[in-house]
């Protein structure tokens, strides 16, 4: 856990950091996220002593780091910066292994680990090792960069700007392999970007600065559904119900009760279910070639007859997928719902537009800290 209290840094009479005060859990990612200048690296620098606080202090699990040696601190916090800053005439293994060195580590404890690092970060250790960093892509740089960074296990990493000198595609890699990562790992991380959409993908926490000072800090979710004002809520930018696509997965947002009736009965079973007091639920419909289909209930009104409503469920998507992923596929398609896979021996779910649409409306219109349930 690390704490943040009242910490702020004057350079001369500039105020490069107010008073920011913040907490982020044991294990989470707080993306702290402003317009340029605003003090993020600042900020971020404070917590290793880069840069000496002038006023306030920062506690790494309920310790005050001013107790530490600053050796120990640095450490302890892994530090990946934008252009990596490896040494140019030494190998990836040789980079790699700065910090276990400085810390007395064995040549074979040492060899291991950097093996190990190297197949955390994705990249193959024996084509790789021994090469020197100018013989890596942009990428592979920012890979190995963040290897030596966890050589030594800190459990807090500072990453500032990590990713922003690759190219798009090669950024999104990156993000994706270090939230993979970070699954496993579950590091204490403060990450810096300017760019939102980095932050809600990175972020289980996300702090807004401007100007020096924390405008609002609060998880993905609450930041979209709540911008504190007109700054945070400029800086999101217009499309806040797409960017909420994002955040969640189809499973989350998914039917899973949905009853699954036969192509050949289902006249009878809808009236059944019609009777129970079944309403705007999705329904679906297998044909004896296991084809599937599907209406929603309230959709059977008066003279309207399943067949004139009934259509195919062409799309099937993974649990993990997002809710933009699966609006995506329906636009697509032409189709207003897709089939989600179910995990072994357990029933598929279902995800419709209507659901999708009811979801977000909802979290647009929550109060702040309100949890909106499916
Ligand atoms: N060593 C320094 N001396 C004077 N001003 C500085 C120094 N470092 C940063 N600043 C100023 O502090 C402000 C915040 O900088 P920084 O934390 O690097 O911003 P960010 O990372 O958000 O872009 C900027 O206005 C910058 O010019
Ligand atoms: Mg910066």
């Amino acid at each position: 856990m690390i704490r943040l209290e009242g910490v702020g840094k004057d350079f001369g009479d500039f105020t490069a950091v107010k008073e920011l005060s913040l907490e982020i859990p044991e294990g989470k990612t707080c993306v702290m996220v402003g317009p340029s200048g605003c003090g993020k690296t600042t900020t971020m620098r404070m917590v290793n002593r880069l840069i000496e606080p002038t006023r306030g202090t920062v506690y790494i699990n309920d310790e005050d780091f001013k107790k530490k040696k600053v050796e120990v601190l640095r450490r302890d916090i892994g530090y990946v910066i934008q252009e990596v800053g490896l040494f140019p005439h030494r190998t990836i293994a040789e980079n790699i292994s700065t910090t276990p060195k400085l810390a007395g580590w064995d040549d074979k404890k040492i060899k291991q680990r950097v093996d190990e690092l190297l197949q955390l970060v994705e990249l193959d250790p024996e084509e790789n090792r021994n090469k020197f960093p100018r013989q890596l892509s942009g990428g592979q740089r920012q890979r190995v960069g963040l290897a030596r960074a966890m050589a030594a296990d800190p459990p807090v990493m500072l990453m500032d700007e990590p990713f922003a000198a690759v190219d798009p595609i090669t950024r999104e890699n990156l993000q994706n392999m270090f939230l993979r990562l970070q699954r496993k790992m579950k590091k204490t991380i403060i990450f810096v970007t300017h760019d939102i959409n980095e932050a809600i993908k990175m972020g289980d926490q996300i702090a807004i600065l401007k100007g020096g000072e924390l405008v609002q800090a609060d998880s993905p979710e609450e930041l979209l559904a709540n911008p504190k004002n007109q700054f945070v809520s400029d800086f999101i930018g217009e499309d806040r119900a797409i960017k909420i696509l994002d955040l969640f997965s189809t499973d989350e947002v998914m039917w899973t009760e949905a009853p699954v009736l036969s192509r050949s009965n289902m006249e009878e079973e809808t009236r059944n279910l019609i009777e129970k007091g079944e309403k705007a639920i999705p329904v679906i419909v297998e044909d004896e070639e296991g084809k599937k289909f599907w209406f929603d209930l309230d959709e059977i009104e008066g003279d309207v007859s399943i067949n004139d409503v009934i259509r195919p469920l062409e799309i099937t998507l993974e649990p993990t997928n997002s809710i933009k992923l699966a609006m995506a596929r329906m636009l697509e398609h032409n189709n207003d719902a897709v089939l989600i896979k179910g995990d072994e021996g357990e029933e598929p779910g279902i995800l419709t537009l209507k659901g999708i649409r009811n979801y977000v409306y909802r979290i647009c219109e929550s109060k702040p800290g309100e949890k909106v349930g499916i």
